[in-house]
């Protein structure tokens, strides 16, 4: 039994709910709304009347019957178990409601985020008498094979050391850590919570100088995203947003991959839900799903829950974080989130503002894009989220609220590009329109890490498209042979970039991923290409001859070639590739 007085229904309007007797009630508490205790939270107060957001079905609901409030806000469940889970917007595990309702979703039903029966084996890091501040981690928990999960003292609170439970087996609920603060005794269990809509204290934000490397040579190579950074990639209808997280997913170095898929279709989910399970993490051999959260909320599934769903996801997000992991949190798409604050904003019958959205869509999208960064986590540790929206304008104009707002926020823009779907050139991101704000901010680590000079030729390259472009445009008026024999060598030069290292196929069992070296030499033979031919026709040689030779072709099989054995190949055809052009 609540201990709160029950209000109740006076109105309801789709998803969302008026409740009056609920004086005392706080903004963003959870409530449970009607007979079958429909999940809810409060998302505004006017004396004593609430309006509610259900986060399920609500046909049926009727004016009279009670809301009970619970005294919490929405939030998750942070314990081991989650890496492998697959959620709704409100982290409800989906394979669980099915099992108790069928495929339907029926209401009211009481989950358990994570098991509460299962043990868990605990060891401690720290002793009787250390003392600790929030933060600190005093223990851990193999929570997957590939992912330790560290126990770590609530934000706000230290002190020293009571009790520590020895190495063993525990549940989430048990006790296995006393703490004596200032004024009283805590008890610490591996399951804490968290709410979803305020973020995660840390100590402070450090500058984007790591790239998240994805092994899709057009975005690390041209525009690059960095760990703890923001990226969009908006595009028309199947241009390509899916599968390019599906890659960033698969092959991104970060520790723990949070994909949220927010109200696409039920079968394009339904992709992801089984196939995910299925992958293999390239980098340990291990089901990809033993570092990955999903969470699902197809079209199908009510609005209110997949705007809570993006909060959930950063939430958790921000969670491992804490404990020093990268974390790429992949979201698709915003739009259809953006739709749902829409809808529940129509519902609200607020001042409507650009098409239709509240006037707030700009601050919730920032809201959330500044939930992503590289910080140092209370308790002294670096970790970071990296954040991708998927956004799909409507008819991929690209001028609407959703995508202009979001440009206003994130640091990178991968431009899908219908025109380069159509002719299947992929990914189809637009090299001339798209951009990233770490490129320079990235070069040291590339330098370093990689090899000298990345920036230039990266610039190099980017300069042979625009060159490339605007040759073109000259070619619409004048035709292709008009062309003096050095601008026609740009033109093969850029094709060449264009052809065999911007397309990149995700479904090729090598190319579907490049690591960052192999990039680097592909585009360096490539550019030492470009001179080679620049100088041979400067001194005469036809193009056409060029064009014939063999090292050409094997430029573009570059990008098959094997990643663990490229060195040698490349070798070959580099010196290949100077012999044949002196024999001319
Ligand atoms: N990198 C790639 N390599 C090969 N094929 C690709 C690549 N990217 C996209 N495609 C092709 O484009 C198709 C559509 O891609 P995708 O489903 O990701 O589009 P979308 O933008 O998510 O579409 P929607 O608007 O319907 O959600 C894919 O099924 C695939 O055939
Ligand atoms: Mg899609």
């Amino acid at each position: 039994m609540s201990e709160f007085k029950k209000g109740k229904i006076i109105k309801v309007a789709g998803p969302v709910v008026d409740a009056d007797g609920m004086t005392g009630a706080m903004m963003y508490e959870v409530v449970k709304v009607g007979r079958e205790g429909l999940i809810g939270e409060i998302i505004r107060l006017d004396e004593d009347v609430a309006t509610i957001q259900v986060y399920e079905e609500t046909t049926g609901l009727m004016p009279g019957e009670q809301v009970e409030r619970t005294g919490e806000s929405l939030s998750v469940e942070l314990a081991p178990g989650l890496m492998g889970q697959i959620y709704d917007g409100i982290q409800r595990p989906l394979e669980l409601i099915k099992e108790k309702t069928g495929d339907f979703i029926s209401r009211g039903v009481v989950v358990p985020a994570v098991d509460h029966d299962k043990k868990w084996h605990f060891d401690p890091t720290v002793e009787m008498g250390d003392s600790l501040n929030y933060g600190a981690i005093f223990g851990t928990v193999q929570e997957t094979p590939v992912v330790t999960l560290k126990l770590m003292l609530p934000p706000g609170m230290s002190g020293k050391i009571e009790h520590i439970a020895p190495e063993g087996e525990y549940t989430i609920d048990e006790v296995i850590c006393r703490l004596s603060t200032s004024n009283k005794t805590e008890e610490l269990r591996m399951l804490q919570k968290w709410p979803v809509r305020i973020e995660r204290p840390f100590v402070k934000k450090q500058e984007p100088v790591l790239p998240l490397i994805t092994g899709q040579r057009i975005l690390d190579t041209f525009f690059p995203m960095s760990k703890g950074g923001t990226a969009a990639i908006p595009g028309g209808f199947g241009t390509g947003k899916t599968v390019t997280q599906h890659e960033l997913a698969k092959w991104s170095d970060a520790d723990i991959i949070v994909y949220i898929g927010c109200g696409e279709r039920g079968n394009e989910m339904t992709d992801v839900l089984t196939e995910f399970p299925k992958l293999i993490d390239p980098r340990t051999g291990e089901p990809l799903m033993n570092r990955t959260i999903l969470i699902a909320n197809t079209s199908n599934m009510p609005v209110a829950a997949r705007e809570a769903s993006i909060y959930t996801g950063i939430t958790l997000a921000e969670y491992y974080r804490d404990m020093g992991y990268d974390i790429a949190l992949l979201a698709d798409s915003t739009s259809r989130w953006a739709e749902a604050l829409r809808e529940i904003s129509g519902r609200l019958e607020e001042m409507p503002g650009e098409e239709g959205y509240p006037a707030y869509l700009a601050s919730r999208l920032a809201n959330f894009y500044e939930r992503a960064g590289r910080v140092i986590t209370v308790g002294e540790r670096e970790g970071s989220i990296s954040v991708v929206g998927a956004v799909s304008p409507p008819g991929g104009d690209l001028s609407e609220p959703v995508t202009q707002n979001t440009l206003r926020i994130v640091k990178v823009f991968w431009a899908l590009d219908t025109d380069l779907a159509d002719r299947r050139h992929f990914p189809a991101i637009n090299w001339l329109r798209s951009y990233s704000l770490y490129t320079s901010q990235v070069k040291e680590w590339w330098d370093t890490n990689v090899g000298e000079g990345w920036l230039d030729m990266r610039n190099e390259a980017m300069a042979l498209l625009q060159k490339e472009s605007e040759l073109q445009e000259i070619i619409q008026l004048v035709g292709p042979d008009a062309l003096p024999p050095a601008e026609q060598v740009v033109l093969e030069a850029a094709r060449i970039i264009r052809e065999d290292f911007l397309q990149q196929n995700a479904f090729h069992d090598i190319d579907t991923y490049c690591p960052g070296k192999k990039q680097f030499e592909m585009l360096r033979i490539m550019l030492k290409h470009y001179r080679l031919i620049k100088d041979g026709v400067a001194s005469g040689v036809p193009l056409e001859k060029i064009r014939a030779l063999r090292s050409r072709t094997s430029l573009s099989r570059m990008a098959t070639t094997p990643n663990d054995a490229y060195e040698e190949p490349f070798e070959r055809l580099e010196k290949e590739m100077v012999q044949e052009m002196k024999g001319l």
